[in-house]
């Protein structure tokens, strides 16, 4: 019989990536989207399309009746300034649509349930890097918050339910379909201000670092802890992978990459920093690579140039 995977936010950036890989290994996929940022065009054509939210009976009925292996969870109100204005909505999307798809998936008898979490908003300032699964964590967000908590709610429920659940620590996420609006969408405004031959804006002086793992490679991740042994979770780190590079780019670094792959002229300003905003982070994902293998394959080089050769066709 073959694998089934419902992929919630499968019409958007790693979602549809991720819909993908599941195809190629040979599972039947649905997804789950409202397309409140995703688009239908990035649903793979082999996948089901239940245009539903997270916190919708629809959903959680859904996964009572699919028969799914995999519930691989990437929808998300994943704005940071969003979630500051308005964290009721990014408490209701994010933990109560957790807990809606939770519910159903015990019901339904899912087997394991993949999430999306961040390595960009859960660990602390200030920790040494790049941060370790065990590093401190201290949100600053109510979204980093939202994150942390979802793992706390996976962990219980397969201490309490028996369900096999994962978490995926992401770095910044980038590459083709990622909309500009997101939590890491500065190579995707980038690639577009290029494409337009328009200036580009920097938050502060440019020095904060990030780790940019490609999209391609995120999938890849998402497909290998799908399968096989399944983390013993004594703890939410137990349950965790960090998913990135280790390497620290900085904005200006990343602006210069761009600037060159574009070959383009244009200006580059300085505004104040946002608030709030952390100053260094990369992800140490030596324990995926021990425990699954993966390591990333797409250089920053290699990936920002196809995410800009995707972008420059998109006009
Ligand atoms: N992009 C990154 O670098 C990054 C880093 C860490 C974690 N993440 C996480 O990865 C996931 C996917 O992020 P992305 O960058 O692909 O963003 P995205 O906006 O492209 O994808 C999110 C998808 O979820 C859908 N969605 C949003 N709210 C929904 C709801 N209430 N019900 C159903 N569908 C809904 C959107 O329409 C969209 O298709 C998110 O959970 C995000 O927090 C992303």
């Amino acid at each position: 019989m073959s694998k089934r995977a419902l992929v919630t936010g499968g019409a958007g950036f790693i979602g549809s990536h991720v819909a993908e890989a599941y195809l190629d290994a040979g599972y039947e996929v649905t997804v789950l989207d409202d397309l409140s940022t995703g688009r239908r065009e990035h649903v793979p054509g082999g996948a089901k399309f239940v245009h539903a939210g997270v916190n919708d009976r629809e959903a959680r009925e859904l996964l009572e009746r699919g028969r799914f292996t995999v519930l691989n969870h990437h929808a998300a109100q994943m704005d940071v300034r969003v979630s500051v204005s308005d964290p009721l909505r990014d408490e209701r999307i994010n933990i109560a649509g957790l807990i809606n798809l939770l519910e159903g998936a015990r019901v339904g008898g899912v087997q394991r349930v993949v999430f999306a979490s961040s390595g960009g908003v859960i660990y602390g300032d200030g920790e040494s890097l790049p941060f370790s699964e065990q590093s401190r964590k201290l949100p600053v967000s109510p979204y980093g918050v939202s994150k942390l908590a979802s793992e706390y709610y996976l962990a219980m429920y397969s201490t309490l339910h028996g369900l096999e659940v994962v978490s995926l620590r992401y770095g910044n996420v980038y590459g083709p379909r990622q909309n500009p609006h997101g939590e890491a969408g500065v190579v995707a405004i980038f690639s577009n201000r290029l494409r337009d031959r328009e200036g580009l804006t920097i938050y502060g002086d440019g020095s904060q670092t990030r780790d940019y793992v490609f999209v391609g490679d995120v999938a890849r991740a998402n497909l290998m802890v799908s399968s096989g042994d399944p983390p013993t979770v004594n703890s939410i780190d137990d349950a965790a992978f960090n998913v990135g590079t280790g390497i620290e780019t900085s904005v200006n670094d990343l602006a210069r990459m761009l600037l060159e792959i574009a070959r383009a002229d244009v200006s580059v300003g300085h505004v104040d920093s946002r608030p709030g905003e952390l100053l260094r982070s990369a992800v140490d994902s030596r324990k995926l690579a021990a425990d699954r293998g993966w390591v990333p394959q797409v250089t920053l080089k290699d990936g920002l140039q196809q995410t800009y050769e995707w972008v420059a066709s998109c006009r």
